[in-house]
């Protein structure tokens, strides 16, 4: 909890009126679903496809955690190992540097995003959608733990990540549930969840992906 405050008191939540981007010159879909859901492999597929911009929370959070000046690696390092979720501070603004490094190299400073691993805690929700851009929808990959936990320990076996493991992922899958899965609904109530049942091959699993978003934004998103 004293990491959390002073990762609180280092970033004070700048007070804005408007959103840093407008919705009608970037776009943002959320892409959500417990660990291992597959999020990074169908984000790989769509950016091949549909020329995204793909901001994987967590990529970001331990890209930060490694870079040697940063005043949180000890604490993202921790709140990883433990499945915890990291203060909004600190994601919320890795997030919103990462889109403005995009939509500065955009001649028309246009974006097209895929947020992948976030919002994981309505905090970041609202946070994000009240002072950053508020999004379309949330694609959301529905699976199961167990084959969840199957696919996780597998990659655990060549990822190198501190979090690929039985006990890790056990407390991942709880934060998941409880924290994360009450977002999903908080966007499922407004009409704003596209789900896609994320248990078959990843081949198949793209192909209801592009169809359900093609459903939604036309063919041409
Ligand atoms: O999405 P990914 O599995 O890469 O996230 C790894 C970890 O990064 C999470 O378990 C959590 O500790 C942290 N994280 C976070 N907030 C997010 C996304 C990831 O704290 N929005
Ligand atoms: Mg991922």
């Amino acid at each position: 909890m004293a990491a959390k405050a002073a990762a609180e008191k280092q970033i004070p939540a700048p007070k804005k009126d408007t959103p840093t981007f407008s919705p009608s010159k970037v776009t943002v879909l959320f892409v959500l679903g417990g660990p291992g859901a597959g999020k990074g492999t169908q984000c790989a597929n769509l950016v091949r496809d549909y020329n995204f911009t793909h901001l994987s929370a967590g990529d970001l959070l331990r890209a930060e955690q490694d870079r040697p000046d940063s005043e949180f690696g000890n604490l993202i390092k921790e709140y990883i190992k433990d499945g915890k979720i990291v203060p909004m501070e600190v994601t919320v603004q890795l997030l919103e540097n990462a889109m403005m490094d995009a939509v500065k190299k955009d001649k028309d400073g246009k974006g097209k995003f895929l947020i992948d691993g976030f919002p994981r805690k309505m905090d970041q929700a609202l946070k994000f959608e009240e002072s950053v851009c508020p999004s379309k929808f949330v694609l959301f990959f529905d699976c199961p733990e167990e084959v969840m936990q199957k696919r996780l320990l597998e990659r655990g076996k060549t990822s190198g990540r501190a979090d690929d493991n039985e006990e890790s992922i056990k407390k991942r899958f709880k934060v998941f549930e409880e924290t994360s899965m009450p977002v999903v609904d908080y966007f499922d109530k407004q009409g704003r969840v596209v789900k896609i049942v994320a248990t078959k091959s990843p081949a198949e699993v793209y192909k209801e992906t592009r169809g359900k978003l093609e459903e939604r934004l036309g063919k041409n998103f």
